[in-house]
């Protein structure tokens, strides 16, 4: 395993920097503790040519100015808060409300767009750079300092492991993700990828992208992802009403077969062979198909964004659960610990299988 630091670019008088982690079997990772972005991954196809599967930009001051999420560390919660308000006993906060009249992945500005102290890390499990972040109490409205620490680990197998975790000093939610947007042939859209999801269940939402509060089956709908589906053609099985995002936005309630070693989500690409499992402990699975990303936006090497041209399989408690009583619950309590781990397992699979 090989790791090494340069500089990436700098901002407030910090020194930015960028880390880049290969385990010298295939897996290349480029990350950066601005945002806690991870700014490439590039892995082997099936005839072992290595590719960038991650949208990005070239630049430290792109992606500061970027608004799409790319790539980054989302907190204090990931994705929507109604009305960016919720109580814990009894006592109403206020949150920065960035998406309309809603709260969105942190607010204003989120942990995506903060520097984080970096360290390399050297574990059996791995190989990479542990990022440490405290959030002072009253940021962004909500309540309590939590000190939040993101690993991110290559593993010798080809796998990026991001384990979360968090303490804080009073009662408060959190919800943080990773927000890396795939594209298994490193280039296009991803219409012609298939997409399994272990998950029987979803979050419905409004017009406002706010889930509902039901949990719907998957069944007999354009959201059962349980045998492997072609996500262009499950895009055009779904309702007027279910693309109003023009594509997947939406919220998955797994299924617990991850304990048998079954993924949340298996991606193939049938073009370059290359896989990409995901593993995660958490309840949820947003799958957004990227469908904000425009031409008049450029990214790595100045090349226009495309409307799908990337998709986002975000381990995560529900959107707007603090709002939701039937959804699990993102309380964290002073004294204990947030911990999460997401697995992004990567491969090539041949066309027959
Ligand atoms: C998430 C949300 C989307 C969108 C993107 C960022 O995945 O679910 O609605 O806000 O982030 O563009």
């Amino acid at each position: 395993m090989q790791l090494t630091r340069e500089t990436f670019g700098q901002l407030d008088d910090q020194d930015v920097d960028l880390y880049t982690i290969a385990n010298g079997n295939g897996l290349v990772v480029g990350l950066t503790n601005y945002g806690g972005i991870i700014t490439s991954i590039k892995t082997p196809d099936h005839q072992g040519m290595l590719e960038n599967i991650v949208l990005g930009y070239d630049s430290l001051e792109k992606y500061k100015d970027d608004s799409r999420y790319m790539g980054c560390l989302i907190g204090r919660y990931a994705n929507r808060i109604s009305r960016g308000t919720f109580q814990i006993d009894g006592m109403k906060y206020q949150l920065a409300c960035n998406d309309g009249a809603n709260h969105l992945h942190g607010g204003a500005e989120g942990f995506n767009k903060k520097i984080w102290q970096a360290q390399p890390v050297r574990e059996p499990r791995g190989c990479g750079v542990v990022l440490s972040y405290t959030s002072p109490d009253g940021e962004e409205g909500y309540p309590g300092t939590i000190d939040v620490q993101v690993f991110y680990l290559v593993t010798a197998d080809n796998g990026l492991l991001i384990e979360y975790k968090a303490a804080t000093d009073i009662k408060t939610i959190i919800n943080l993700t990773q927000h890396s947007y795939f594209n298994l042939s490193g280039g296009g859209t991803i219409h012609e990828h298939l997409l399994r999801i272990n998950a029987s269940g979803y979050t419905p939402v409004d017009s406002d992208y706010l889930p509902t509060g039901i949990l719907k089956s998957v069944d007999n709908s354009s959201f059962d992802f349980r045998a492997e589906r072609q996500i262009g053609q499950a895009m055009s099985d779904l309702s007027s009403v279910d693309l109003r995002g023009g594509g997947f936005d939406h919220n998955f309630v797994l299924d617990y077969g991850n304990e048998k070693g079954l993924s949340a989500a298996h991606l193939y690409d049938p073009l370059s062979g290359r896989t990409m499992d995901v593993f995660t402990s958490q309840p949820g699975l947003q799958f957004y198909t990227g469908n904000f990303l425009t031409e008049a936006e450029h990214g790595r090497g100045g090349i226009p964004l495309c409307k799908h041209g990337g998709l986002c399989l975000e381990g995560q408690h529900f959107p707007d659960s603090p709002n939701q009583r039937a959804f699990p619950s993102v309380i964290l309590e002073a004294g204990h610990l947030y911990h999460h781990i997401t697995h992004y397992q990567f491969g090539v699979r041949d066309n027959d299988e």
